[in-house]
């Protein structure tokens, strides 16, 4: 593995979930465990780069050579995300950020007094594609979770985010998506597809980060 590969550059990856409150005890997430994104940082900080990861809660130790920065909703892994983005050449979007919040949060436990109850939900700021519509973007990679039309789906979200490279990940396979040790992807960019194999996720963050580099350095020149 080419150490060099990213000598010099900052590197910002967003990972695992975030979690929306409900009440004091309560909140609404998902199944993130957060090892695909810090297999990233790890093999971002090996390739030479100096690694800023915006993690939700996770129970992963920080890599070396990594400054992990922690948040826990949408709105503070957005805030943490504008506020290293004018710094940084590289952004990944590995994060499964929750697309609703609660209205409101309420301020004590809520009592189970009605049989049935409402949350009304809305919607969080789209982080990475606050990032890639930035004036002084850095080059720009999201992933896309999709359980159905894998590839349709990951092109479309490419477009309308205005990214420079999404990671298409089938999350209906639960031996490659959410908290598994494995993944396999298709690499898209507006120039072409590749795809690759199922393996162990420190593995495949490897090949990631070699194409990643590759693509930011030929739109560098
Ligand atoms: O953490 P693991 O257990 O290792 O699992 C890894 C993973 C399945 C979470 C990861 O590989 C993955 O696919 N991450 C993206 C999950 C996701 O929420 O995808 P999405 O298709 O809903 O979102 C598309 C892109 O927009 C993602 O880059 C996401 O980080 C970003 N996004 C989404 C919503 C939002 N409000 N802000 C965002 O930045």
């Amino acid at each position: 593995f080419n150490s060099r590969l990213l000598d010099g550059v900052h590197l910002t990856i967003t990972a695992g979930p975030t979690r929306e409150a409900i009440d004091p005890v309560r909140y609404i997430s998902n199944h993130s465990s957060g090892k695909m994104g810090y297999a990233l940082a790890s093999a971002a900080a090996d390739a030479g780069a100096r690694v800023s990861l915006i993690s939700g809660p996770t129970n992963l130790p920080c890599p070396d050579r990594v400054q992990r920065i922690d948040v826990v909703s949408a709105t503070d892994m957005h805030n943490a995300a504008l506020a290293v983005m004018g710094q940084c050449q590289v952004f990944i979007a590995c994060a499964a950020v929750a697309d609703y919040r609660p209205v409101n949060c309420a301020d004590q436990k809520i009592k189970k007094d009605n049989e049935s109850m409402r949350i009304d939900l809305v919607r969080n700021p789209d982080i990475v594609a606050a990032v890639a519509n930035h004036a002084q973007r850095p080059f720009t990679v999201g992933f896309a979770a999709e359980t159905q039309d894998l590839l349709h789906y990951a092109r479309d979200k490419l477009q309308r985010k205005n990214l420079d490279m999404i990671v298409a990940n089938d999350v209906a396979n639960t031996s490659i998506g959410f908290n598994a040790n494995d993944n396999a992807v298709t690499v898209v960019t507006p120039g072409g597809e590749q795809s690759i194999a199922q393996m162990g996720k420190n593995q495949l963050a490897v090949q990631l980060i070699a194409l990643i580099a590759q693509e930011f350095h030929c739109s560098q020149s």
